[in-house]
């Protein structure tokens, strides 16, 4: 049984003052059966870890550097990570392969690095709008799959969990339907089964990106091969947020 997964990514959005009063609201209507996480800005980690103590709430962070330190002007370390007590990374997000440059190596890189310091990967993976219309979406999500995996033993499959956001459905209202989302998280998981084996791909947790709203969380749970959904825009209100891990 694969335990549904709601993460919300704040992206850059909330001060300290305003990730506490979000988490508040959040941490007194999780649901018992669905694991609920917030990534939250790096500004805000220690002090809503500190908020969320003693709850079943998790944290994730939304990106880490592959290092443990060094001259890496800028960037945070899983180290740093861990010290807060981190439970998820979102890796590879499509806004940070599209405006910082991140390229499948240094997903694959960061992925390891995250298991390696025991802080559980949220992968990223998805086409644009010109790849869907040239029907090379598969091929797409098949070539970022498969970098981000390699060198990844089986054993470590099953702590990471897979996005799949359709970077076209992505702060623009606009989803892929529940039979389009579900056709290629299915995809996903045989690429995941061909790669290591059905034991393993029945227990890897894959998610739905992109405009998931309290009207279509439902549609998009009840598809066979959906885990969760990673969530922008709505993780933002307490109200759509607390509906939607309740779906
Ligand atoms: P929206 O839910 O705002 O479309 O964002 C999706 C997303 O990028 C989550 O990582």
């Amino acid at each position: 049984m694969r335990i549904p997964i709601i993460a919300g990514n704040w992206k850059m959005n909330k001060t300290i003052e305003e990730a506490i009063q979000l988490v508040k609201e959040i941490k007194s209507n999780l649901k018992d059966g669905v694991e609920t996480v917030v990534c939250v800005p790096f500004t805000a980690l220690s002090e809503v870890k500190k908020e969320i103590s003693g709850t079943k709430l998790k944290l994730g962070a939304q990106n880490m550097h592959w290092e443990e330190s060094g001259a890496f002007t800028g960037e945070i370390s899983p180290l740093m990570l861990k010290e807060i007590g981190v439970d998820f990374c979102i890796i590879g997000h499509s806004e940070r392969r599209q405006y910082f440059g991140e390229t499948d190596e240094m997903v694959n890189r960061k992925i390891k690095s995250a298991l390696k310091h025991g802080i559980s990967p949220i992968v990223c993976v998805g086409e644009t709008l010109e790849q869907r219309e040239a029907n090379i979406e598969k091929k797409v999500v098949e070539t970022q799959i498969l970098k981000a995996f390699d060198g990844i033993v089986a054993e470590e499959v099953e702590k990471i969990v897979i996005a799949y956001e359709p970077i076209w459905a992505i702060g623009t209202g606009k989803t892929a339907t529940k039979e389009e989302a579900n056709e290629i998280i299915a995809f996903i998981r045989k690429i995941i089964m061909n790669k290591y084996q059905q034991e393993i791909s029945d227990k890897v947790r894959i998610q739905y990106g992109g405009s998931v709203k309290p009207d279509n969380i439902t549609d998009i749970m009840n598809q066979s091969d959906i885990d969760g959904a990673l969530v922008g825009g709505a993780s933002l209100k307490p109200e759509e947020f607390i509906k939607l891990v309740s779906f």
